[in-house]
């Protein structure tokens, strides 16, 4: 049972501790921010629809409506300093609306479960391109060959099954004994890190002879290619890469010191979170066109061109290897963010230990995550629901795989709805002394997230949910 506290706002205290310093909050953020999503999700995403207006509608989306749902999210994190569900649930009553609020939190817990499902799988490519790496099989490959090499890998129902498997039981043990701070230190060093090495593949990619086709793709709008669904997975990919629409960082926000700025903090996290990508997209569209390849490509679009530039360098096995290793790094402090929601809401509502909370919760997320194992070989012919392009000619011409589906459920769809829901919770049932307390005053900033959290954010997200669901 949590204990009772009085409506004293801003003057609760947290039942787990606070951050050491702004930094170590940024920090946290920034490891669940930075991951996936940054490096293997974006490039494929942008290459499927389209490049350019695609980035430019991203970018916006990250601006207009991910930055205040971020601050949003951090905000009631602070007031409310519990566990999403309880926080929610909290306020609900405390703004005198409703203790049904928790339910926000309850759709984030279970968006949390499924996109780590076919996170951890994805992941699992990632850890088992460490030792394919080390082994020097991308030395001097040719396209075809790296090609191939992720082709055998991904067909194999087992080897993905066990990638998947390490990644989960990895996580799991993070998680049950509870070191998530030690990684604080993991991330200080991980960020810079990938970030150099992201420079030296961006030097490799400038010479690569299609640079400045690469950066044409990425950054020169085609609007007559930009779709509803484009639009949507533009605005999906924003809720993704920030970690935001499912409490994970509302969470992280019960634990921030009262006198750090939130705006400040969003900030410095959309920035790092938003170089990351670009400098991602502008290493690897150059070495598809270098390569004759096709932006379209689909999931596998990282894995069969970053090895053909390693593959092409100088001390290429040490980089490639470094490499796998530090973005296996940052999916696990992703991963981590991904169970919190549910592995808390189990220890204090029904009384488990973390351990054992860490091994049902992560024991039924690699469960589900069988299915994205499956979707890539065994089952790849069970399509249904959501519409992809298989061709990589920018129409949709078949049904998606189990993976496809629960990627675009929880992406475009739970992100979207949660942070719908987490900006008119603070919009509209917050009351304004409440807002402007968290956000420091009512000055410029403060008017300006309230616009979007109010207006822009909301009707924003309502109007690309209900056109691209229509069309
Ligand atoms: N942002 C992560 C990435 O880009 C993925 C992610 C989505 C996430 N939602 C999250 C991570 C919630 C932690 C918490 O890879």
């Amino acid at each position: 049972m949590l204990s009772k506290q009085g409506s004293d706002g801003g003057k609760r205290t947290s039942l787990h501790g606070h951050w050491s310093s702004r930094m170590a909050f940024i920090l946290a953020v920034t490891g669940s921010a930075v991951g996936l999503g940054n490096i293997w999700k974006f490039p494929y995403i942008a290459g499927q629809n389209g490049g350019g207006a695609f980035v430019l509608v991203y970018l916006l989306c990250v601006v207009l409506i991910g930055m205040p749902v971020m601050m949003s999210e951090i905000l009631i994190g602070r007031r409310g300093r519990r566990n999403p569900i309880a926080t929610m649930e909290l306020l609900g009553k405390e703004e005198g609306s409703s203790g049904n609020w928790k339910w926000v939190g309850g759709i984030g817990v279970v968006a949390g479960i499924f996109i780590l499902s076919y996170y951890s799988v994805v992941a699992g490519w990632v850890l088992a391109y460490v030792p394919k790496s080390m082994s020097g099989v991308f030395a001097g490959a040719t396209s075809e060959q790296v090609s191939a090499i992720f082709e055998n890998f991904t067909g194999s129902w087992w080897q993905v099954g066990l990638a998947h498997t390490v990644f989960m039981g990895l996580t799991i043990f993070v998680v049950a004994r509870g070191v998530e701070r030690g990684l604080e230190q993991a991330v200080r060093f991980m960020v810079p890190a990938l970030l150099f090495l992201m420079l030296v593949l961006l030097g490799y990619s400038i010479n690569s002879g299609s640079f400045g086709e690469g950066v044409e793709f990425l950054f020169t709008p085609k609007w007559e290619d930009l779709t509803w669904g484009s639009v949507l997975a533009a605005l999906g990919q924003a809720f993704f890469t920030l970690s935001i629409g499912m409490g994970a960082v509302m969470a992280y926000g019960a634990y921030l010191p009262e006198e750090t700025s939130i705006t400040g903090a969003s900030g410095a996290v959309v920035i790092a979170d938003t170089i990351i990508a670009i400098l991602a997209g502008l290493v690897i569209f150059p070495l598809v066109f270098a390569n004759g390849l096709s932006p379209g490509e689909g999931a596998g679009l990282v894995f069969e061109t970053l090895p053909l530039a390693f593959g092409g360098m100088a001390g290429g096995v040490v980089f490639s290897s470094v490499f796998f290793v530090l973005l296996a790094f940052a999916a696990w402090t992703s991963a981590l963010g991904l169970v919190e929601p549910a592995v808390a809401w189990l220890v204090e509502h029904h009384n488990r230990t973390r351990a054992q909370a860490a091994v049902m919760i992560g024991g039924l997320i690699w469960f589900v995550g069988l299915g994205s194992v499956l979707s890539f070989n065994v089952l790849s012919e069970l399509r249904f629901l959501v519409r992809v392009d298989t061709d990589g000619d920018g129409v949709k011409d078949a049904y998606g795989t189990i993976f496809n589906n629960v990627d675009f459920l929880t992406s475009n769809i739970m992100l979207p709805l949660g942070g719908l829901l987490i900006t008119v919770f603070a919009g509209w049932v917050m009351c304004r002394n409440s807002t402007a307390d968290e956000l420091g005053g009512a000055g410029t900033t403060y008017r300006i997230w309230r616009v979007l959290a109010r207006f822009l954010a909301p009707l924003g997200i309502l109007i690309v949910l209900i056109n691209a669901v229509m069309s």
